[in-house]
This record gives C-alpha cells, sequence and structure tokens, in this order.
C-alpha cells in the first residue's frame, strides 16, 4: 500500500514537472536530404521533446513528420509535426537547411544566388514569430548564409551560427586517422576558414595527444585534397551529402541544449581575429547555451595566416558583390 502511495506521488510529480518545464524545441526548415537526415538523428539521439519540419513542399514536411511518427515506439518520447512559421515562437534551435543542393560540378558560389533569394524570405518569415531562438544555418554557401542571416536578423551575432569548417575537420580528421590507423576521435586538427575551396588545413597544430603528426608531405597532399573536394566526391557518386552533416548539426545542438561550453569549428563573425573582422568564418569558437560564447585564438603560423586572409578576403568580395548588386 504504501508503495502504491508512493508510485502515485511520484506520478503526480513528474506530471508536474512536466507541465510547468518548457519542452525543447528544434525546428528544422528545409527537409530534403540535409534536413530530413538531421531530423531523424536527432529523434534517434532523443534530443528534443519537439521536433517540427517545415518545407516549400508541405508534402514532404508531412510524409516526414507521419514516418518519423511511426517510429517512435522504438525511441525516446517525442513529438514530430509538419508545422508553420509561427511553430518558431516556441523554438529553441531554429535550424535552416532549406536551398537549392549544389549540383554535379556546381562550386558552392555558384548556388549563392539560387539560395540568397529562398534565404530572405525564410528570414523574414522566422523574424516575425522569434526573438530568442538559436539560428544555426547549414545551407550553402554556409558562411556568406550566415552572415546575410545576422545583418537582416539585427540579432547578437552569437546566435546566429553557421555549420562552417565543423564537417570538414571530421573529414578531415577521418582521413588522418586512416594514415595512421589511429581512431578519428583522438586525432586533433582543424580545418578553418571558408566552408569550401578556400578552407584550410592547420597543420602546424595537427596532432595525436600532443605528439606531432608523422605523415609525409605526400600524405598531407593528399589529406587536405580529399577533405576539400570530399562533397564533390560524394555529389558526383550519388547526387548529395547528408549523414555527416547531419551528425555535425546534431553535435552542435547538443552542445547548445546541454550547455556544454564545447569548442567546434562553427561559422560566426569575426572581430579582429588574426586580423580579420566583419566576414563569417570557420574557426575554434566556445558553443554553449546561448550559441558562441567566444572564439578561440589559434597560433597558427604565418602561412596559415596568410592563407586564412586570402580565404575571408574571398568572402568579403562575394558578400560585397551581392550587397552591391
Ligand atoms: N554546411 C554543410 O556542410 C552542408 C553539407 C551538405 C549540404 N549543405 C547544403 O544544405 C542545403 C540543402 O541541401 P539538400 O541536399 O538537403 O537539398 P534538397 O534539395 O534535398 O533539400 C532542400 C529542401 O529545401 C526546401 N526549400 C526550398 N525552398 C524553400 C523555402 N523557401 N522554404 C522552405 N523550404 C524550402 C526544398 O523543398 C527541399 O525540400 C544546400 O544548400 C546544400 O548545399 C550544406
Amino acid at each position: 500500500m504504501e508503495s502504491y502511495s508512493n508510485a502515485l506521488s511520484f506520478h503526480f510529480i513528474t506530471i508536474s514537472m512536466t507541465s510547468i518545464s518548457k519542452k525543447t524545441r528544434i525546428v528544422i526548415i528545409g527537409v530534403g536530404s540535409v534536413g530530413s537526415t538531421t531530423a531523424y538523428t536527432l529523434l534517434l539521439r532523443g534530443r528534443m521533446e519537439e521536433l517540427v519540419l517545415i518545407d516549400a513542399n508541405k508534402g514532404k514536411a508531412i510524409g516526414d513528420a507521419l514516418d518519423m511518427n511511426h517510429g517512435l515506439p522504438f525511441v525516446s518520447r517525442a513529438k514530430v509535426w509538419a508545422g508553420a512559421y509561427e511553430d518558431c515562437r516556441e523554438a529553441d534551435i531554429i535550424i535552416i537547411t532549406a536551398g537549392a543542393a549544389q549540383r554535379p560540378g556546381e562550386n558552392r558560389i555558384d548556388l549563392l544566388k539560387r539560395n540568397v533569394t529562398i534565404f530572405e524570405s525564410i528570414t523574414t518569415e522566422v523574424l516575425k514569430y522569434k526573438t530568442d531562438a538559436i539560428l544555426l544555418i547549414a545551407s550553402n554557401p554556409v558562411d556568406v548564409m550566415s552572415y546575410f542571416t545576422w545583418k537582416k536578423s539585427g540579432w547578437a551575432p552569437r546566435r546566429i551560427i553557421g555549420s562552417g569548417t565543423l564537417l570538414d575537420s571530421a573529414r578531415f580528421r577521418y582521413l588522418i586517422s586512416e594514415q595512421l590507423q589511429i581512431d578519428s576521435r583522438s586525432i586533433h586538427a582543424h580545418i578553418i576558414g571558408e566552408h569550401g575551396d578556400s578552407e584550410l588545413p592547420v597543420w602546424s597544430l595537427s596532432n595525436v595527444a600532443g605528439t606531432a603528426l608523422t605523415l609525409s608531405e605526400e600524405q598531407k597532399d593528399f589529406v587536405f585534397a580529399n577533405t576539400r573536394d570530399a562533397a564533390y566526391q560524394i555529389i558526383e557518386a550519388k547526387g548529395s551529402t547528408y549523414y555527416a552533416i547531419a551528425l555535425a548539426l546534431d553535435r552542435i545542438c547538443t552542445a547548445i541544449l546541454r550547455n556544454e561550453a564545447a569548442v567546434l569549428n562553427v561559422s560566426t563573425l569575426l572581430t579582429d581575429y588574426h586580423g580579420i573582422s566583419d566576414v563569417y568564418l570557420g574557426v575554434p569558437c566556445i558553443v554553449d547555451r546561448n550559441g558562441v560564447r567566444e572564439t578561440l585564438p589559434l597560433s597558427i603560423n604565418e602561412r596559415e595566416k596568410e592563407l586564412l586572409h586570402i580565404s575571408a578576403n574571398k568572402l568579403k568580395g562575394i558578400i560585397h558583390s551581392i550587397s552591391t548588386s
């Protein structure tokens, strides 16, 4: 009898706590290959209690929500639905993966004009309903999209985050790990700069548990070329990339939701980062509940600084040409 009443009161406490605590909500705008894989990854890993899917193609969002709901008996408790922009009001994180995907042979900059128009309309809608979420952007060219979204939003830059070179750094670590036959999670190595053709490897600071990498120049060239060109290779092979970026977005969401202060190579607004300002670029950032807390000033060598400036100037040129066209 006593255990029954204890169970009852425990049940009551659980219900009351649930009813007063705000549910964690993630909204994904654009549930194509990247968006729906990200939704599925977040669901599998139990990252949120509410998951809202929005797409210009409503049927796709409805179908994905139904499909994922049917899997709920096998995963943690969550509510998934095809929503509307009003649902951004209660969101903790809004992930934007809408846009046109890279076509075979097309570089990320060529995607820009198609995606800027799409972004303008999405940001306008989001801003109507939401004032304090974190916007996480994956659509390419991600650094430029993040910069324009920050400009348009008027929000603090810490709350507009691009996925940056987190994926590229993961590819880099994986390829180094293959050369060394050491677990990729034990490889400490960064790709910084543009998520794209002008990105750069930070060889001078790459290591395994503090020990220098034993790679020949030939191996390094192979690793970096395959990191930088990975998206082209995958797109050539199967049309688009989505599994690894979904895991990278899940990693960023986790750092935010758990207030981790994790160091992740995301794209953020730089202010005097090795003399670079007023551009979004991927660099190591401390990510917590409020977004990007600060950037970490990597002690890169003179050649790496030069390459980072080249990458920044390339993006600034693009931003300038769009702003003035
Ligand atoms: N940052 C990264 O590391 C990374 C990695 C892979 C892909 N991407 C980028 O992610 C984006 C999406 O790629 P994908 O392969 O999922 O493309 P996709 O074509 O499969 O999906 C795009 C989705 O966006 C939707 N959409 C288009 N306009 C919209 C609007 N105005 N409002 C809402 N939804 C809209 C489309 O209906 C479609 O479902 C591309 O820009 C791609 O280059 C980025």
